[in-house]
C-alpha cells in the first residue's frame, strides 16, 4: 500500500518548489523506508531547481538526509525499523568493479545499485511519476532508498545535525582525508566558504595543515571559516584571489587549493593558487559542457594536479559512524553550520537566503515519528 506524504516538488526549472501530498511506494525488497527528520539545503538542489545541472523532472530534491527507519524490505539484514539512519548519495551494489576495489563511491550501477532500477519510480502523483536525486528525495515526510545508501549511527546524535554528514560533511572534511590525504604542516587554500567550503576547511584543521587560507565574497562567511580553523581570510571581492594567496605563501602558493563553488573562473584560480607539486581538486559542480583552460607549461614543468572530486571519495558506511564520533567528541563542528531550521513549506525561502550566500546551511525538520 503506498503511503501519502507531503513533498516539494521541484516541477519547471527556475520557479519555487510546490508542496503537495504525493504516494510514496512500498520498499523493495532491498530497501528501506525513512521517516525524515533532517533535510538539509545543498547548493547541488539548487543548481537543478536553476537549471545549471539538468536533470528530469519532476523531481523531488534533497539529498542531506537523516531520520528513523520505519519499514525494511524483505531482503534487508543489519537494519532494524527504529534505526536512526544517515542517507547519503553514494548507493551502490557491493560487486561491480569499482565496489570490489572500494571505491564505492564511483559504483557502475549507482543509479541502480538493487532491485529497482532508476527508471521504476517511488513516487507517484495520480498517474504521474516523479523521480528523486541520487536514489533520494529527502524534501519530504518519508522517503524509501536503498539498503546501502542508508548507513545507521549512534541514536544519541541528533538527527536534524546528522543530516549535514550526508553531503556537506563527507564531501568536504571527505575530501581531505581520502582524496587529498593533507598532511600535518601542509598549506590550503578553500574558495568558496560555504557549507561544503567549510568542511573542507575543517578537515584541513583536523589533518593538522599548517596553514588554511579562506576564500569567499562574504564577510560573514570568512568570519565562519575562522571558526571552523581558517587561519588566513582572502575576501575575493577585494582584488585578485590568486595574488593574496601567493603573497601569503611567499610566492609560492599552497599544497592543496579547493574550488567549492562550481565556476570556471574559480576552478581556474584554484590551480594557479596551486604550488609547483600541489594539487586543485574540484569539489563545485561545473555546468555540462563547460571547459577549463589549464596553462600547460606551468602544469607540466610544476608538476600539478588536477583532481575531480565526488562525495568526498567516502565509504559511507565508515566515514558517516567518524564524523558522528567526532562530532560527539567536539573535535567535528556541525551545530555552527545550521544557520536556520525551517519547515518544508519555508524550502523556497531557504533557497533564497543561500543565493544571497551569506549563512551556512538551512536544514527542513519534521517532528521524528513515533
Ligand atoms: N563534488 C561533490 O560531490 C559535491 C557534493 C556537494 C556539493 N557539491 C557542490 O559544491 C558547491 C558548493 O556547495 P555548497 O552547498 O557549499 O554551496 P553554498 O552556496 O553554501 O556555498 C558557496 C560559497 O561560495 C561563495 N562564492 C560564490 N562565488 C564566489 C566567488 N566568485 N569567489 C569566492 N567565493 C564565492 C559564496 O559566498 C558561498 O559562501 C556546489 O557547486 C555544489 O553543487 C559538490
Ligand atoms: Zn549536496
Ligand atoms: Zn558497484
Amino acid at each position: 500500500m503506498p503511503t501519502e506524504i507531503q513533498a516539494a516538488v521541484c516541477r519547471t526549472v527556475g520557479e519555487p518548489l510546490e508542496i503537495e501530498s504525493v504516494e510514496l511506494d512500498d520498499p523493495a525488497p532491498d530497501e528501506v523506508r525513512v521517516g525524515v527528520v533532517g533535510s538539509g539545503l545543498c547548493h547541488s538542489d539548487l543548481h537543478v531547481i536553476d537549471g545549471s545541472l539538468p536533470a528530469p523532472l519532476p523531481v523531488v530534491l534533497g539529498h542531506e538526509v537523516a531520520g528513523v527507519v520505519l519499514e525494511v524490505g524483505s531482503q534487508i539484514q543489519g537494519i532494524d525499523v527504529g534505526d536512526h539512519v544517515v542517507a547519503g548519495i553514494s548507493a551502490h551494489c557491493g560487486s561491480c568493479r569499482c565496489c570490489a576495489a572500494g571505491k564505492t563511491w564511483l559504483c557502475e550501477r549507482r543509479f541502480s545499485p538493487g532491485l529497482r532500477s532508476e527508471t521504476q519510480p517511488k513516487i507517484r502523483a495520480g498517474d504521474a511519476t516523479i523521480g528523486g536525486i541520487g536514489g533520494l528525495s529527502g524534501f519530504a515526510e518519508q522517503m524509501v532508498l536503498h539498503r546501502s545508501a542508508a548507513v545507521p549511527i549512534d541514536p544519541e546524535m541528533p538527527l536534524d545535525r546528522a543530516a549535514l554528514i550526508g553531503c556537506a560533511v563527507v564531501t568536504g572534511v571527505g575530501t581531505v582525508i581520502n582524496a587529498a590525504r593533507v598532511r600535518p604542516g601542509e598549506t590550503c587554500a578553500v574558495i568558496g566558504c560555504g557549507g561544503v567550503g567549510l568542511n573542507v576547511v575543517q578537515g584541513a584543521r583536523l589533518a593538522g595543515a599548517e596553514r588554511i587560507i579562506a576564500v569567499d565574497l562574504q564577510a560573514s562567511k570568512l568570519e565562519l571559516a575562522g571558526r571552523f580553523g581558517a587561519t588566513d581570510f582572502v575576501n575575493a571581492g577585494g582584488g585578485d584571489p590568486v595574488e593574496a594567496v601567493l603573497g601569503l605563501t611567499g610566492g609560492r602558493g599552497v599544497d592543496h587549493a579547493f574550488e567549492v563553488i562550481g565556476l570556471k573562473s574559480t576552478s581556474e584560480q584554484a590551480l594557479s593558487m596551486a604550488s609547483d607539486g600541489g594539487a586543485a581538486y574540484l569539489i563545485g559542480v561545473l555546468p555540462p559542457g563547460l571547459a577549463l583552460e589549464v596553462p600547460g607549461t606551468e602544469f607540466v614543468l610544476g608538476n600539478k594536479t588536477l583532481c575531480g572530486v565526488r562525495m568526498g571519495s567516502s565509504n559511507m558506511a565508515s566515514d558517516f559512524p567518524y564524523f558522528v564520533e567526532l562530532y560527539q567528541q567536539g573535535r567535528l563542528l556541525i551545530d555552527e553550520l545550521v544557520a536556520e531550521r525551517i519547515t518544508l513549506a519555508q524550502v523556497n525561502e531557504g533557497y533564497d537566503k543561500m543565493r544571497i550566500g551569506d549563512q551556512a546551511r538551512s536544514v527542513i525538520t519534521f517532528d521524528p515519528p513515533n
